[in-house]
């Protein structure tokens, strides 16, 4: 893990929030890479939820809701974590820490920190949410929550949603944003953090048939996380157990990647009955109810969810793409030919590379193109290839450094195209490609390059 948080610095990934200060516990920034991988991510998403389908709607509701939202959905009284404190070294821990021997508040606990002997609490329910105040003077403002999930703008939307898209029950709502938690121990880089995005999905159906769409939505979210490239025997399904509800399931399913630090769950899909809107309609004194136009049934829908972290899934992305392996030597052998199309792998002294195998429609940048030298009219070409290539891709122009180090700076950045202009693009307007993964090239006409990147950067 630990070098992956570096090349996540080194390349403009992921960066400490507020670093210059000594940073912000478990807050991170995503920088120039980092965002585009994000993004693209996000935008797979919408895509295939919101694009694709016909009964699904899109909506961005605000981070600020009413007070009353959070009383509804249960999470002023339910949303809680246990806490032990260490009396010695004030220290706080989740009372299920695996670190902790004994039982907390009992003489024979032992703190994982500073190893005192029963110091340690027993434990305590502390609220997850993040609290803020509307208005101008604190004391008498209204107490705000930050939202701990994004699902519960869409509960409150739902009528609304359904009225002015005209969509009939089976449907749904998908919404995608940040999310707040005052996680007690949160940690493993952008794992689990204090602030963070969710991918949520809400389905409302006609009680009865919940668990037909939860299976449907499984199968559904699985075939999208594969199609993310992620290798099929790092992901498996954990259903619950009655211990590990949410206050609001009644069923719940993670599909969980093996991270280097342990198997995790990075989505979730739950049967949520219709916990949220009886809750709601019971709290706002409004009904919520559906009236079916062909049978005339009134009934108050159930809730299918499916639940992914964005920021979680960018890191079971990068976690899967990182890899070391041994090059036959391709950087020495560009050192001698640089780049003339004699294709990659061969040569002598082998050489580590690190390379992100990024999924190459996931990739940040699509493409770089590199002038093999600062002379002899391949600037002024890169350039133009550069410029031409831009208006269609995410690409980077690197003219520093010999052509092996640039290879390696783009492996590890996870683009999945270099361009080299060389000697012979200036006389007959090809250049080669070279591949991220094969490290073979193609010699490609200049001119054909956009119609090549997209065939290839295609799915
Ligand atoms: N609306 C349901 C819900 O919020 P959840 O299992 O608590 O369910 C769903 O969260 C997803 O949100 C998780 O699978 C994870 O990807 C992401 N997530 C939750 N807490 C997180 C945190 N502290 N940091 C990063 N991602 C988090």
């Amino acid at each position: 893990m630990d070098k992956l948080v570096s090349l996540a610095k080194r390349r403009g990934f992921v960066f400490q929030s507020s670093e210059i200060y000594g940073g912000l516990g478990s807050v991170w920034d995503y920088g120039p890479l980092g965002v585009e991988l994000k993004r693209n991510i996000k935008e797979r998403w919408w895509r295939s939820m919101v694009h694709e389908r016909q009964d699904i709607e899109g909506l961005d509701a605000a981070i600020l809701m009413h007070p009353k939202v959070w009383e509804a959905s249960g999470h002023v009284s339910g949303f809680t974590d246990p806490l032990v404190d260490c009396k010695h070294c004030k220290n706080r821990f989740r009372a299920d820490d695996p670190r902790i021997k004994g039982t907390p508040g009992q003489p024979d606990a032992q703190c994982p920190v500073c190893g005192s002997k029963g110091t340690l609490t027993a434990p305590r329910q502390f609220n997850l949410m993040f609290k803020t105040f509307m208005g101008p003077v604190e004391e008498q403002a209204a107490v705000l929550y930050l939202r701990p999930e994004t699902a519960q703008g869409i509960y409150v939307n739902y009528l609304n949603v359904l009225q002015s898209s005209r969509q009939r029950i089976p449907f749904g709502i998908a919404q995608i944003g940040k999310a707040f938690r005052n996680e007690i121990t949160p940690g493993n880089f952008i794992f689990r953090t204090r602030e963070f995005e969710q991918m949520e999905m809400q389905f409302f159906v006609k009680p009865g048939s919940e668990n037909e769409w939860f299976e449907r939505w499984r199968a559904e979210r699985m075939k999208w996380v594969a199609a993310l490239g992620i290798r099929s025997e790092k992901l498996r399904w954990h259903q619950h157990g009655k211990d590990e509800l949410a206050h609001y399931a009644k069923d719940a399913y993670d599909i969980e990647y093996e991270f280097p630090f342990g198997w995790q769950e990075f989505e979730g899909i739950h049967n949520r009955t219709d916990f949220d809107l009886s809750n709601h309609q019971k709290h706002a004194g409004k009904k919520l109810d559906y009236l079916d136009p062909k049978t005339n049934e009134r009934f108050l829908p159930y809730v299918v969810e499916t639940s992914a972290g964005a920021d979680r899934t960018t890191l079971v992305v990068l976690c899967d793409a990182y890899r070391e392996e041994e090059v036959g030597g391709e950087a020495a052998a560009e050192g001698e030919g640089e780049g003339e199309g004699e294709g990659g792998g061969g040569g002598g002294g082998g050489e580590t590379r690190v390379v992100l195998k990024l999924k190459p429609s996931l990739a940040p940048l699509k493409a770089a193109v590199f002038p093999l030298v600062n002379k002899d009219g391949m600037p002024e070409l890169a350039h133009r290839i550069h410029d031409d290539l831009r208006r269609h891709f995410n690409v980077f122009y690197d003219d520093g450094g010999s052509i092996g180090r640039r290879y390696r700076r783009q492996d590890e950045a996870g683009t999945p195209y270099g361009i080299t202009i060389d000697g012979q693009s200036t006389q007959d307007q090809t250049v080669t490609v070279r591949d991220r993964d094969t490290l073979k090239q193609d010699r490609v006409a200049a001119g054909k390059l956009v119609e090549y990147l997209t065939q290839k950067l295609a799915g």
